[in-house]
C-alpha cells in the first residue's frame, strides 16, 4: 500500500479516509467530478472524473499507470430515499452505482491483475445491500449488487492466482453529505467520516475480506437477514 487512488474522495468518507492516509504518509490520488473545491492535494494527485460517462475507462487507466497505484478505493455513490419512485432517482442511482462502479473496477481489476504485486481494490458498499429496503429501492439494489460484484471478483482473484485482495466495506449510517450533511438529523448511531475513515483503514491494512463500519453493523446484518419478510417489511 504506497501509491493509493480513491474514487470519490472529494467529499464525505473518500475525503475523510484521504485526509488520513495522507496524515500517515502515503501517496494519495483523489477522482471525483468535483476535484477543484478540494484543496488537501495538488493538481497532480487529482482527476476530474465523472464516472457515468462512457469515456471515464481510458482517462482512468491512463491515470492508475500513470501513477503507479497499487489500491484502489471505489467510494463515489449516490444514492436517495425514495417512497414515491421517482424514475429520475431510481436510475441515478444504477448509473452511478452500479454503471459506473462496473465500468472503473473493470478498469482497475484489469490494471491491478497485470501488476507483479500484492496490490488492493476496495469499495464501499453498505448495510443497505443486505435486503430491499422500501425506503430507497434502487440505492439498497444497487448495493446488494456491488456485494455480489465484489464476492464474484474475489473468486476470479483467487482462481488467477492474481495478487489482488479484494476488501468489502459495508458502512451503516456515517454523517456525510450522503445522508444529510452537517445540518442533517442523525440517529444516535450515526458515525462521523473520520472514525469511518480509521476503521476502513485498518481494514486496508490487513487486506480484510469484508468489514462492517463500525463492526455492530456485522450484528445487526446477521438479524436482518434473518427476518422474515412479513417482519422487515414494518422496518
Ligand atoms: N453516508 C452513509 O451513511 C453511507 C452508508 C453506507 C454506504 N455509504 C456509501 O459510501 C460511499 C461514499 O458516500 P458518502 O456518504 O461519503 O457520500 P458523499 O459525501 O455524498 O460522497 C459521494 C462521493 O461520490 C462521488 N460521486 C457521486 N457521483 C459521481 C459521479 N457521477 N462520478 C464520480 N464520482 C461521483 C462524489 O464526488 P463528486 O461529487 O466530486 O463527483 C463524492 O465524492 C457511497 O458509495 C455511499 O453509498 C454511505
Amino acid at each position: 500500500m504506497n501509491n493509493i487512488f480513491i474514487l470519490g474522495g472529494t467529499s464525505g468518507i473518500g475525503k475523510a479516509l484521504a485526509e488520513l492516509l495522507i496524515y500517515k504518509g502515503y501517496n494519495v490520488f483523489i477522482a471525483g467530478r468535483n476535484v477543484d473545491k478540494v484543496e488537501i492535494l495538488p493538481y497532480s494527485n487529482k482527476l476530474k472524473l465523472d464516472v457515468t460517462k462512457k469515456e471515464c475507462s481510458d482517462i482512468l487507466k491512463k491515470f492508475l499507470e500513470k501513477n503507479n497505484i497499487d489500491t484502489f478505493i471505489y467510494s463515489s455513490g449516490v444514492g436517495y430515499v425514495n417512497h414515491n419512485l421517482e424514475e429520475e432517482k431510481e436510475l441515478k442511482a444504477v448509473e452511478v452505482n452500479v454503471t459506473g462502479f462496473t465500468r472503473c473496477i473493470n478498469v482497475a481489476y484489469h490494471y491491478l491483475s497485470s501488476k507483479n504485486d500484492k496490490t488492493i481494490l476496495a469499495a464501499i458498499s453498505s448495510v443497505a445491500g443486505i435486503r430491499g429496503l422500501r425506503h430507497a429501492p434502487s440505492y439498497s439494489a444497487s448495493k446488494a449488487y456491488i456485494i455480489t460484484y465484489l464476492e464474484a471478483l474475489r473468486g476470479i482473484s483467487y482462481k488467477n492466482k492474481s495478487g489482488v485482495s479484494i476488501v468489502d466495506i459495508r458502512p451503516g449510517f456515517v454523517k456525510t453529505p450522503l445522508i444529510g450533511g452537517e445540518s442533517g438529523k442523525y440517529a444516535f448511531f450515526t458515525v462521523t467520516s473520520e472514525k469511518a475513515a480509521k476503521i476502513i483503514y485498518k481494514a486496508l491494512e490487513k487486506r480484510r475480506k469484508r468489514i462492517f463500519v463500525p463492526w455492530f453493523w456485522g450484528f445487526i446484518a446477521l438479524i436482518i437477514r434473518v427476518l422474515p419478510e412479513f417482519i422487515f417489511r414494518l422496518i
